[in-house]
């Protein structure tokens, strides 16, 4: 998919087809050529709702008002609606409401390739998209016109990250025994090739040697031997390092504490955090910040088998600290504690962010497309906030009490891996993840639960069936944020 911008008016730009947003419900703007066929036919300009006339070569879309998330949802669903037919171009004017303000047409191309989005690898007849050019024109109905220089470098972050998030779809999509943890390091090594990255991976023999015995106890039963994965990403002279830690389970069964089958059906989503993570070293490396970003991934396959670990059983993690198993599903909190403490050894960061799909509490407190963020500093949850609403993705933060805390006390071991009350699951998940911070660094962390959004069975927004990609847009934004900062 192509996209060109020009100046010259929307009219006198050839395409098949022009794309027209409708803001007004009575369809009396004067960009609305079709008001009779339209209310004939129907249409009420709800946000999301298309209508194509092929008689004028127009598509219609409802929005609720101008603005990123309702463009990029609006023009998400448009190209959905397009996939089958056999337009090959389309043309659409920049809806521009500020002439310095390019948020609009950053998700406008962003919606067009999140919604072209569609996993069919494992279909034998695949659905074909025939739209080769998107053609937008920045000569607007108001009376200023964009230039193309302001323009450009914003079409090319959108695509990066857009694209990002579509590879991490695909990670995220692919079956447990077409995705394990090989696989896993093996497409971080192809992209670290393509992008000029540093990748290392640790096989068993190398993670026994850091002492990471909760992620091997986790991983024993798989036939998919376990990988640790440290992508990085090092320019000259950063402005600042950010470690980026990433849930890799290919498979979470639940373990011995089985999941029962109803529950354990999408679990190959429980690689989203990694895959993310993925996601995010593809678009910083694209973007080529000036930020030293380290990914971070502990890849296992969650199974039963003789050799499973057990509930009752202790694990001492690469910290030191003994955790007593009452669950083998609450199994990624044990991963991440090995693989927060080696990241912490590795580098010295000034931000470390994880990714999970931890907890179903989380889901059930925050809903299917929300976020859970936790961690100590409201200043750190608030960059991610902030990178989460310009992303167009939905993060709420939870609150940490010492209350809460105390549910984790082993009678065996320094702390258990579940918590003894069945309520508040996902703050104690985190608290758990937080006895693996070191003290100088709790400032510095924030956990993020994406159980919710992180594949949801239906199409939602500008997120197709399945893997959404969460979480990519909303870390690059926020190191974006972090540049930019630095700038001013
Ligand atoms: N991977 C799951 C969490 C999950 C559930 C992600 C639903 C996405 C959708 C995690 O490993 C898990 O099983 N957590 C348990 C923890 C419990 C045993 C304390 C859970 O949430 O039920
Ligand atoms: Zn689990
Ligand atoms: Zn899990």
């Amino acid at each position: 998919m192509n996209f060109k911008l020009t100046q010259e008016p929307i009219d006198i730009v050839e395409a098949e087809l022009e794309i027209i947003l409708v803001v007004d419900k009575d369809f009396e703007h004067r960009f609305i050529k079709d008001r009779e066929i339209l209310d004939r036919v129907g249409f009420r300009a709800e946000q999301d709702e298309v209508r194509l006339l092929a008689e004028s070569n127009r598509v219609y879309v409802g929005i609720d008002a101008i603005g990123s998330v309702t463009t990029r949802t609006a023009v998400a669903s448009v190209i959905r609606a397009l996939r089958a037919t056999k337009y090959k171009s389309l043309k659409i004017a920049s809806y521009m409401n500020h002439p310095k303000c390019t948020s609009v047409i950053r998700a406008m191309v962003e919606g067009f390739i999140l919604g072209s989005y569609s996993f069919e690898r494992y279909k034998s007849k695949k659905s074909k998209l025939n739209i080769k050019e998107i053609i937008i024109s920045l000569e607007d109905y108001r009376d200023f016109d964009l230039s193309l220089e302001a323009c450009s470098p914003v079409v090319e972050r959108a695509k990066i990250l857009a694209k990002a998030t579509n590879f991490t779809r695909d990670i995220v999509n692919t079956t447990p025994d077409d995705c394990y943890p090989k696989v896993l390091a093996d497409i971080a090594k192809r992209l670290a090739k393509k992008n000029g990255l540093e990748c290392k991976i640790l096989k068993t023999k190398d993670i026994k040697k850091e002492k990471m015995n909760a992620l091997l106890a986790v991983s024993r039963a798989s036939r998919h031997k376990p990988r640790v994965i440290h992508l990085a990403h090092k320019p000259k002279n950063p402005i600042a390092v950010v470690s980026l830690i990433g849930k890799g389970l290919t498979y979470d069964s639940g373990g011995l504490s089985l999941k029962p089958s109803d529950f354990m059906v999408t679990m190959k989503l429980d690689k989203s955090g990694a895959s993310a993570v993925v996601g995010i070293m593809k678009s910083v490396s694209e973007m080529n910040l000036p930020i030293e970003v380290h990914g971070f991934i502990g890849a296992v396959e969650n199974m039963i088998g003789g050799d499973a670990y057990k509930p009752d059983d202790v694990l001492v993690a690469k910290n030191g600290k003994s955790i007593e198993v009452r669950n083998t599903d609450a199994e990624g909190r044990l991963v991440l504690a090995d693989i927060l403490c080696y990241a912490q050894q590795e580098v010295k960061a000034d931000y470390i962010f994880d990714l999970a799909t931890l907890t179903g509490a989380s889901v059930v407190g925050v809903g299917h497309y929300t976020s859970a963020i936790m961690g100590e500093s409201s200043r750190v949850k608030d960059m991610v906030l902030k990178g989460a609403k310009v992303a167009g993705e939905f993060v709420t933060k939870l609150d940490f009490n010492r209350y809460l805390k105390k549910s984790l006390k082993s009678e065996v071991a320094d702390i258990c891996n579940i918590s003894n009350s069945r309520y508040g699951g996902a703050i104690t998940a985190g608290l758990f993840l937080e006895e693996f911070i070191d003290e100088e660094n709790r400032d510095r962390w924030v956990h993020i639960d994406i159980a919710g959004p992180a594949f949801i069975e239906h199409i939602w927004g500008e997120n197709p069936h399945g893997a959404s990609g969460v979480g990519v847009r909303t870390i690059s934004r926020v190191l974006e944020a972090l540049v930019r900062a630095k700038k001013q």
